[in-house]
This record gives C-alpha cells, structure tokens and sequence, in this order.
C-alpha cells in the first residue's frame, strides 16, 4: 500500500507542532514530532550531569527507547513530554542536536517510525535530510514578534512565566544556533512551500496545507522554496 509522507520544518514558534498534529488528525496520520526527542536526550542528558559540549558523553542514547502515543513521546517507557518544554531544556537543546552522533542516532530512529506508515513529522531538517521523498515538504515561518507572542501564550498555559523580551531573545538565539550548525542545519527544503503564517490563523494554515495535500492548491500565503 502506498504511504504519504508529510514533512513540517521551520524555526522555533512558528507553530509547527500545533498544525502538525492537527493535520495529522485531520488525515488520521501518525504525528512524529523530532524536536521532541531531541528536547528528550536533552532532558536525560541535564539528569545525568553529562558535559553537553562533549558529543562522546552521549553513548547513553543507545540505551535510550523512544515511542509515540498519540502524538507523546515516551522516553525510556515515561511520558516526559511536559519535562522536555522547560526553560532549560529549551536553552541547551540546540547545543545537544548540533552533535553529529545525536543527529545520526535520531534521524535513524526518525526515519524507523516513519517507515511504511502515513505520517506527519515536524522538525529542522525533515523535508530535505530526514524524509528527502516526501510527498509534501512545508517550511513555516512567521516573524520573531509573532513567534515570541505565541510561545508566551503557550507558556503561560503550561504554567511557565518567562518575560516577552527574554523569549524573543531566547528564540532569535535558538535560531540562530539551528540555522548556522554545520551538519543538516534549519533550512527549507528546495521543493519546500514556504508558509509565512504570521498573521494567520491556526486553522487558516491548516486549511491552506490541507487543500494542497488533497490537490486543490490555490492559496494567497505560501511560496515556494526554489527561486
Ligand atoms: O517547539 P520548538 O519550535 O521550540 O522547537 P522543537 O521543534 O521542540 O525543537 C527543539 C530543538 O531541537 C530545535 O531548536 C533544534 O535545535 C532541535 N531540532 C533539530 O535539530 N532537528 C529537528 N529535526 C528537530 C529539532
């Protein structure tokens, strides 16, 4: 049976893995959020006192289980998926999945649960390293205003104050790092759809992905990558 892959990249906050997962509903598809595991070996690697500098001191990651339920990662058999949002761990996740080992243990893993299933998968490098023959590759930006905002709202649910300014920073910092990294940095693909979603709605940038997925593309917003 054919399999379609949809893959999600772009900068943090700009809303990935909302819409992600409500395409992935939509279409009843698995949704696999990378930055996850990468905010989880993160997470274990704060517990265990490992120098994060080091990418040697991250042998433990073959001793590491990852699964999905429904959109949470299970770390090791543990829901860790509030853990992993914490300010700390959102600060030293770009140091960690800058390492070569951690990226080539991730991506296998990556590509593992993707393998032979429909799937959503949000993340930095999915569209052009990760799942290269996707069947639908979208890069979601949005300016860093918008983006801090969003995340200050999400924060705030969760139960996380941290100031306007020192998130915007925070982030512009984070992309930065992503961007600039020398193995499969943030980038779109080259047959990415570029989707500025700063002054749209959530369910605007669903609709937008779901018509073209579904073959009706004839939208206002979105780009292509190649120029
Ligand atoms: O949710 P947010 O946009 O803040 O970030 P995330 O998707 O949870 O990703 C957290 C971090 O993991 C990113 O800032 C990247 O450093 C890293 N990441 C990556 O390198 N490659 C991916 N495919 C996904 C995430």
């Amino acid at each position: 049976m054919a399999t379609t892959q949809i893959a999600i990249d772009g900068p943090a906050g700009a809303g990935k893995s909302t819409i992600a997962k409500l395409v992935a509903e939509l279409f009843k598809y698995t949704y696999i959020d990378t930055g996850a595991m990468y905010r989880a070996i993160t997470l274990k690697a704060m517990r265990l006192n490992v120098e994060l500098n080091d990418e040697d001191a991250f042998d433990f990651l073959n001793q590491t289980s990852f699964d999905y339920e429904n959109g949470v990662l299970f770390m090791d058999s543990v829901d860790v998926s509030r853990l992993i949002r914490s300010r700390e761990v959102s600060n030293n996740v770009s140091l960690v999945s800058s390492h070569q080992r951690v990226r080539e243990i991730l991506v296998e893993r990556q590509r593992a649960i993707a393998h032979h299933k429909n799937v959503v998968m949000d993340g930095r490098d999915i569209g052009y390293n990760v799942l290269p023959n996707a069947d639908f590759k979208f890069f979601l930006t949005a300016n860093v205003a918008t983006r801090a905002k969003r995340r200050f709202l999400e924060n705030a649910q969760n139960g996380i104050h941290i100031p306007l300014e020192d998130l915007k920073n925070e982030i512009i910092a984070r992309d930065d790092f992503d961007s600039n990294r020398t193995i499969t940095p943030l980038k779109p693909a080259e047959d990415a759809i570029v989707i500025d979603t700063s002054d749209m709605k959530i369910e605007d940038v669903v609709k937008t992905i779901e018509s073209i997925v579904r073959g009706e593309n004839n939208h206002e917003n979105e780009s292509s990558a190649r120029r």
